[in-house]
């Protein structure tokens, strides 16, 4: 498989995962959470698909396209290890909807740190919320979904709070 393979996966994946997660968390109340903004697309994505919703984005340093960079009040400047849980003291346990996308080329490097900030992201997340996320997570009390139609196996990932 070739790494145009690769990523169009990871894109088809990401979009599916999306659109499903926006669709299940419907009617739900609380902010919704996207982890790395990058070039924005998932951002542009999630606000075009949700307007109704408040997108919280954290990113350590803002570099998106101009026509996908949220407003100020909407980002969370630094790095995640330190904003998660200070956004859990100002949050509390109420989001509807995280998305994940913090990796980068090295898949080791990805896995130690998705590893990291599951203990960090799990109790972000209200009853019936969903974590959306490009790598696989280590939740202690959250359940693996199956993918829905679309989605490739192994590029994205779906867990929902139930209790
Ligand atoms: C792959 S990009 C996200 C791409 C985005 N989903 C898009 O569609 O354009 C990953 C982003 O996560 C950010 N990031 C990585 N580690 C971080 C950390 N520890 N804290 C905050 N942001 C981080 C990087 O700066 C980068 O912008």
């Amino acid at each position: 498989m070739s790494r145009l393979d690769v990523f169009i996966n990871r894109m088809v994946s990401q979009r599916a995962c999306l659109d499903f997660a926006i669709e299940q968390t419907r009617g739900m109340t609380g902010p919704v959470f996207e982890l790395g903004l990058g070039n924005g697309r998932t951002f542009d994505h999630m606000r075009e698909r949700m307007p109704e919703r408040d997108i919280f984005v954290f990113e350590r340093k803002v570099e998106s396209n101009p026509a996908s960079t949220p407003d100020a009040e909407m980002t969370i400047l630094g790095d995640v290890r330190e904003t998660l849980p200070q956004s859990l003291e100002r949050f509390g346990p109420t989001a509807q909807l995280i998305h994940a996308d913090l990796g980068g080329h090295n898949l080791e490097k990805n896995d130690r740190f998705a590893r990291e900030i599951s203990p960090l992201v799990e109790p972000m997340l209200a009853v019936g919320g969903l974590m959306v996320s490009s790598d696989k997570m280590y939740f202690s009390a959250l359940t693996e979904l199956p993918l829905p139609e679309g989605a490739v196996a192994g590029r994205c990932f779906v867990y929902r709070r139930d209790a």
